[in-house]
Parts: C-alpha cells; sequence; structure tokens
C-alpha cells in the first residue's frame, strides 16, 4: 500500500507537518510505504484555464506539478494536510487541487477515469488552525470532499485541530499525535 502524505504549509517541521508524519508513522509501521510532498518546496503555476487539458486530459503547463500526478496515481491513501490561513486552506494546496482541473477533464469531458488506473483510493484532511473560531474547517472540509469525491477517492476522515498556533505547539497535545499515529494505522486496516 502506498501512502501519499500532501503538506500545504510553509512552516516545514511545523504543527501541520508534525501530525502528517505522526499519521505516515502509524501507516508505515503498518507496513505501508510512505511519501510526503511539501507543496511549499516545488514550483508550479496556478491553473491558467487555458483548457489545453480538454483534449486528452493532461494539463499542458510543464512544471512541477507533473511530478504531483503519477504520485496521485500510484498511491492507495492520500493525505492532504493544511494549516488554516484566513479561514480556508493554504494558497498552494488550493493550486494544487486546482490543477486536477485536468483530471476533472478527463472524467467529465473525456469519459474516462481520473486517475489512471482504476483502484480504492482513500483519502484524508488533516487541517490546524490557530483560533478556535466557530467556521474555520467549513471551507476546507468542503473543498477537500467536493475533490476526493470528483477524483474517485474515497473520503475516509479528517483531524480538525483548532486553537494550534505557535510553531511546535502541537507538542503539547500528545493526544492529538496519538491520534494521528492511530489514523494512520487504521487507514490500512480496513
Ligand atoms: C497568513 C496566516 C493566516 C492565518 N489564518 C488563520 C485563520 O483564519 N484561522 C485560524 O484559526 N488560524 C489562522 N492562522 C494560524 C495558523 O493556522 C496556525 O498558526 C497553524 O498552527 C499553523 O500551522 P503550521 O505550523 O503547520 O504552519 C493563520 C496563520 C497565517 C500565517
Amino acid at each position: 500500500m502506498k501512502v501519499l502524505g500532501i503538506s500545504g504549509s510553509p512552516r516545514r517541521n511545523g504543527n501541520t507537518d508534525t501530525l502528517l508524519s505522526e499519521m505516515l508513522r502509524g501507516a508505515a509501521d503498518k507496513g505501508a510505504e510512505t511519501k510526503t510532498i511539501r507543496l511549499n518546496s516545488m514550483k508550479f503555476v496556478t491553473c491558467q484555464h487555458c483548457d489545453g487539458c480538454l483534449k486528452e486530459g493532461n494539463c499542458i503547463i510543464k512544471d512541477e506539478m507533473q511530478e504531483i500526478y503519477p504520485e496521485f496515481e500510484q498511491a492507495d491513501v492520500i493525505i492532504l494536510a493544511t494549516p488554516i490561513q484566513f479561514m480556508g486552506m493554504t494558497a498552494p494546496m488550493k493550486a494544487m487541487i486546482d490543477r486536477f482541473q485536468a483530471r476533472w477533464a478527463r472524467k467529465y469531458v473525456l469519459k474516462i477515469p481520473p486517475l489512471g488506473e482504476v483502484k480504492p483510493r482513500k483519502g484524508f484532511l488533516i487541517a490546524v488552525g490557530g483560533t478556535k473560531y466557530k467556521n474555520i474547517f467549513d471551507s476546507p472540509l468542503v473543498i477537500v470532499k467536493t475533490f476526493f469525491l470528483l477524483m474517485d477517492i474515497e473520503y475516509a476522515g479528517d483531524i480538525l485541530l483548532k486553537e494550534i498556533d505557535e510553531k511546535g505547539a502541537i507538542n503539547d497535545h500528545p493526544e492529538a499525535l496519538k491520534q494521528a499515529y492511530e489514523e494512520g494505522q487504521k487507514l490500512l486496516e480496513a
């Protein structure tokens, strides 16, 4: 089983990265092959709505997004992990999702599977916010659930944590780290 973790945080080894790596550690301990992509280290542009994907279902922009598509195709589990910024996911995470317009085109225009080989894929969301505002996860939840649905990825759950703000603050929440580790293990069990 291949588990792909994608971090949308600009802070390397911040709260999001720490939770993601705990979850991947749980999955690895159950035998999964894991991989992490930090979007902040990758160079790709936003979807240009050029419609260049409508012919063959491939994004024609030749940047580092081209390395991310095959990772999705090969993965059995995809974990999207993002801090909350201005009530939403981070810009790189949203930009990555928007670049899957090419795969939307595969499914809804060309009537072919969006992610190549048809196999069961599971998706999971990790989101961390610094405040206790009520609605901080509404936007990422709608976007990620829709994204997974359109890509034929089953929404398998989430970890949504409020009031985790300073870098490293997550380490004061061992129960959250334990939850992440266990969720990583559970993903491999079902
Ligand atoms: C530009 C920016 C915007 C933010 N907006 C929000 C917000 O709308 N709601 C919230 O709860 N936290 C907000 N935060 C706080 C982060 O979500 C919080 O610090 C989080 O723990 C960062 O995770 P990280 O260490 O993985 O980067 C914001 C932080 C930044 C830098």
